[in-house]
C-alpha cells in the first residue's frame, strides 16, 4: 500500500507543520524563528532565522556521527579507465583543504566561485568547499562554449574559479583552459585566481599569478594542516547560482537557498527515490545540470549515501552494457538518468541482452526525468529490467520532483506517459490562458499555487524583475512553470510541451531564442527561426530556418556550415545544432510574429490549424516545400 495520499493530504493540512517535521534531519546553528516567513521575499521564505551549513551537513556530520569510512563519491570513468573512491573522511580532508586554498584567495561568504568542470569527483570537492565557506558557487556545463561560459561570469562576478584542464568525450578530448581563457578575456569581469585541476590526458599552462594547480595547492594544504570551519550562514543565503536558458541569449540565474533545499532534498532521498543512508545512489546526468547538483552532490551525501561521479555515456564508452556494468560494480540501488539515454541504449541493444551480463540483485528503481518519458521507452525498460521504472518531472527552478512517486512511501500503480501525481509542497494546478482552472483531463497551462515550497527558487541573480515578469505575474498567486500539461480524473500529471521557446534536447534544457541570436549576428541573415523538431533519440532536435540579406548571394550549403558552426562556437556542441534551411520568407502572423509553432508542427509531420491571424498562408507551403527538399518532414530517426 502507497502511504502517498496520506502523506500529501497530511502537507495540505499543515505545509508548516509537515516541513517543520522534515527539517529534524538536518543539523541547524540557530533553528528557525519563522519555519516560514510569508513576508519575507516574493512570496516567502523558508527557515527565516536559521542558521546551518550545508557541507557540515553533506560531510562533517556523518564524520562526526562515526561514518568516516563509508564511502561518499565513486568516480567511475570509463573514458579515463579509471575507478577512484572516497570516503567521507577523505571527502572531508579534500574538501576543506581546498576552502582553505580559496580562503587563501580571499574567497569569503557571499562570494561567488564559477566551476567549470567535466564529471570529476573534484567537481563535487568544489562545490561542497564553496559550500563549506559560504560561498556561491555557480557551475556551469562542460559542454557550453567560451561566450557561454563568459555569459556567466559576467554576471556572477566570481572572486575566482575552478576548472582544469580537459575534458574528455569519446574519441575527443576538450581542452577547457583555452576557453576558460576566452571566456575571461571576453567576460568584461575578471576573476582574481583561477584553481586548475590538471589532468594527464591533457594538461595545460597555467597563467602566472592568476593560476595555481589544484592538486598540489590541496596536497600543501594538507601537509601545513590548513583546515577549513564550516562557516554559519543563513538558510535563506544563497547557495549557489545556477544558469539556466530563458526566452533569450541572457541565461535565468537561478538562486537557490542552503536551509530549504537541504530539508528538501533529504526528504526526497528518503521517501521519493526510497534510499537509505549507505546505499550507493547513482544519477547519470552531468554536475552542470540541475539534476546533478541535487542529485550528484547534494542529496545522496546529505542523507549519507554514496553518490557516483560517472564520467562516461550509455552508449559507446565501450558498450550499451556500461549502465549496468557500473550498477553491478559498485551496487547501485538506484538509478536516474534521462529517457533520451534509455532510448541510446534501446537502439544499440533493443533485446536487452546486456543486461543479463551482469549482476543486478542490488538494483531496485529506474527513476527517468529531464524530458517526456514516451511510454516505449518506459515499457522496454520494465520488462527488460523487471523492476519499477518511476517517471517524474522537475525544473532547475524547483530543484527537486514536483511531480513523481515516491518510492519510499510505496509507490502507487504508473500510468504510462505521466511523472506521477504531485508531491507534498506543490499544489499544482492547470489554467487556461486566462487563469482560470480547467476541467481533470483538458490541456492547460501547469501552474503552481505558491508559495513554493523549501528549496523552491527565490528570485534569480540579478535579475529580480524578470524573476517576476518570467514566473509570478502571468497567473497572480502562481508559479507559472512553462509547461502545458493535463491532470487526469486520478490526480496524475502528464506534461505534454514547453510554452515557451525553450526545447529539449537529449534531457538538456535550450533556448531556440538564443540559437536565433547567434544566427541573427552572421552578417549575411536577415531573420531566422529555430524550432525544436522531434526526434527518435534525442526527444528534439533544434531546426533552423533562416532569410538572407538582399544581395547577399551565398551559397544556401556553405551558409548552412557557417551557421552551424558559429552556433557550436558561441553555444557549444551540446546545443546539436546540425541543420539550417533557407527560405524566401517566414511564415508571420498579421502583427509580425514568426509561427514557429506551425513550423514545428509541419517539420513533424503532424496536423496544424491554419492560424487565423497568418499572414500569408502560401508560405507555409514554402517552408514545407524547403522541408521535402531535404527529406526532413516527420520523425526523425
Ligand atoms: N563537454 C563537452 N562536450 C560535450 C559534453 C561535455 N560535458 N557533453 C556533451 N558534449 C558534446 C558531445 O560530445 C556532442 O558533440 P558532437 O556534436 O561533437 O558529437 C554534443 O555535445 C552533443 O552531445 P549529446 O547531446 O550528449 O549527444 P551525443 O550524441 O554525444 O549522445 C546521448 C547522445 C543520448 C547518449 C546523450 O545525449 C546522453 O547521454 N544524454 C543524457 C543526457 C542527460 O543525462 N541529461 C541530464 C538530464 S537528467
Ligand atoms: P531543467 O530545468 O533543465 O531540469 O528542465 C526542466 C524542463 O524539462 C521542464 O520544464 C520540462 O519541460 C522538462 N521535463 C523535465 N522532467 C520531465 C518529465 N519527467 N516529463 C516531461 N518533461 C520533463
Amino acid at each position: 500500500m502507497s502511504r502517498y495520499a496520506e502523506t500529501y493530504a497530511a502537507w495540505q493540512a499543515d505545509p508548516q507543520g509537515f516541513w517543520q517535521e522534515a527539517a529534524k534531519e538536518i543539523d541547524w546553528f540557530t533553528p528557525a524563528t519563522s519555519v516560514f516567513n510569508p513576508d519575507s521575499g516574493v512570496y516567502g521564505r523558508w527557515f527565516d532565522g536559521a542558521t546551518c551549513n550545508t557541507c557540515y551537513n553533506c560531510v562533517d556530520r556523518h564524520v562526526a556521527d562515526g561514518h568516516g569510512d563509508r564511502l561518499a563519491v565513486i568516480h567511475d570513468s570509463p573514458v579515463t579507465g579509471q575507478v577512484t573512491r572516497h570516503t567521507y573522511a577523505e571527502v572531508q580532508a579534500q574538501v576543506s583543504a581546498l576552502a582553505s586554498v580559496l580562503r587563501g584567495m580571499g574567497v569569503a561568504k557571499g562570494d561567488r566561485v564559477v566551476i567549470y568542470m567535466p564529471m570529476v569527483a573534484e567537481a563535487v570537492f568544489a562545490m561542497l568547499a564553496c559550500a563549506r565557506l559560504g560561498a556561491v558557487h555557480s557551475v556551469v556545463f562542460g559542454g557550453f562554449a567560451a561566450a557561454e561560459l563568459a555569459t556567466r561570469i559576467e554576471d556572477a562576478t566570481p572572486r575566482a574559479v575552478i576548472s582544469a584542464s580537459c575534458g574528455i568525450e569519446p574519441g575527443r578530448v576538450i581542452a577547457y583552459k583555452p576557453l576558460l581563457d576566452e571566456a575571461i578575456s571576453l567576460s568584461e569581469h575578471k576573476p582574481a585566481h583561477c584553481v586548475i585541476l590538471q589532468r594527464e590526458t591533457l594538461r595545460c599552462d597555467l597563467t602566472p599569478g592568476r593560476d595555481v594547480d589544484y592538486a598540489a595547492a590541496v596536497r600543501a594544504a594538507v601537509a601545513a594542516g590548513e583546515g577549513t570551519e564550516c562557516v554559519e550562514v543563513a538558510a535563506t543565503d544563497p547557495l549557489y547560482i545556477l544558469y539556466t536558458s530563458g526566452t533569450t541569449g541572457q541565461p535565468k540565474g537561478v538562486v537557490r537557498d542552503n536551509g530549504g533545499h537541504m530539508v528538501a532534498l533529504k526528504w526526497t532521498m528518503q521517501h521519493h527515490y526510497g534510499v537509505q543512508p549507505g546505499e550507493v545512489f547513482w544519477a547519470a546526468s552531468d554536475v552542470g545540470w540541475v539534476v546533478g547538483h541535487s542529485y550528484i552532490c547534494y542529496g545522496p551525501l546529505l542523507h549519507g549515501a554514496t553518490t557516483v561521479v560517472y564520467e562516461g555515456k550509455p552508449v559507446g564508452t565501450p558498450d550499451a552494457g556500461a549502465f549496468w556494468r557500473v550498477i553491478r560494480d559498485h551496487g547501485v540501488v538506484a538509478l536516474f538518468t534521462a529517457p533520451t539515454a534509455l532510448r541510446a541504449v534501446r537502439k544499440e541493444d533493443p533485446a536487452g541482452a546486456r543486461i543479463g551480463d551482469y549482476d543486478l540483485s542490488r538494483f531496485r528503481t529506474l527513476f527517468l526525468a529531464g524530458e517526456r518519458s514516451d511510454p516505449a521507452t518506459i515499457e522496454w525498460a520494465q520488462e527488460k529490467l523487471d523492476r519499477p521504472v518511476i517517471d517524474h518531472w522537475w525544473q532547475t527552478e524547483t530543484g527537486w520532483p514536483m511531480s513523481g512517486n515516491p518510492v519510499g512511501l510505496g509507490a502507487f500503480p504508473v500510468k504510462l506517459g505521466s511523472p506521477g501525481k504531485p508531491m507534498p509542497g506543490y499544489d499544482i494546478r492547470v489554467l487556461d490562458d486566462d487563469g482560470q482552472e480547467v476541467a481533470p483531463g483538458t490541456l492547460g497551462n501547469i501552474a503552481c499555487k505558491l508559495p513554493l515550497p523549501p528549496s523552491g527558487f527565490p528570485t534569480l541573480w540579478n535579475a529580480p524583475e524578470r524573476f517576476l515578469s518570467s514566473y509570478m505575474q502571468e497567473f497572480p498567486g502562481y508559479y507559472a512553470t512553462s509547461d502545458a500539461g493535463v491532470i487526469d480524473e486520478d490526480g496524475y500529471v502528464f506534461i505534454m510541451a514547453r510554452t515557451d521557446d525553450i526545447i529539449n534536447v537529449a534531457g538538456h534544457r535550450l533556448s531556440t531564442g538564443a540559437m536565433e541570436e547567434v544566427i541573427a549576428s552572421h552578417a549575411d541573415i536577415a531573420e531566422c527561426a529555430v524550432v525544436g523538431k522531434a526526434d527518435a533519440l534525442k526527444g528534439q532536435m533544434p531546426l533552423g530556418f533562416f532569410v538572407t540579406n538582399d544581395g547577399a548571394d551565398r551559397d544556401p550549403a556553405e551558409l548552412e556550415r557557417e551557421l552551424v558552426q558559429l552556433v557550436r562556437a558561441k553555444i557549444g556542441a551540446v546545443a546539436a545544432f546540425k541543420c539550417a534551411l533557407e527560405v524566401k520568407r517566414l511564415p508571420k502572423t498579421r502583427s509580425g510574429k514568426v509561427l514557429r509553432g506551425t513550423v514545428q508542427k509541419i517539420a513533424d509531420g503532424a496536423s496544424f490549424k491554419m492560424p487565423a491571424a497568418i499572414d500569408d498562408p502560401a508560405i507555409l507551403d514554402e517552408i514545407t516545400a524547403a522541408l521535402k527538399a531535404r527529406n526532413l518532414i516527420g520523425h526523425s530517426a
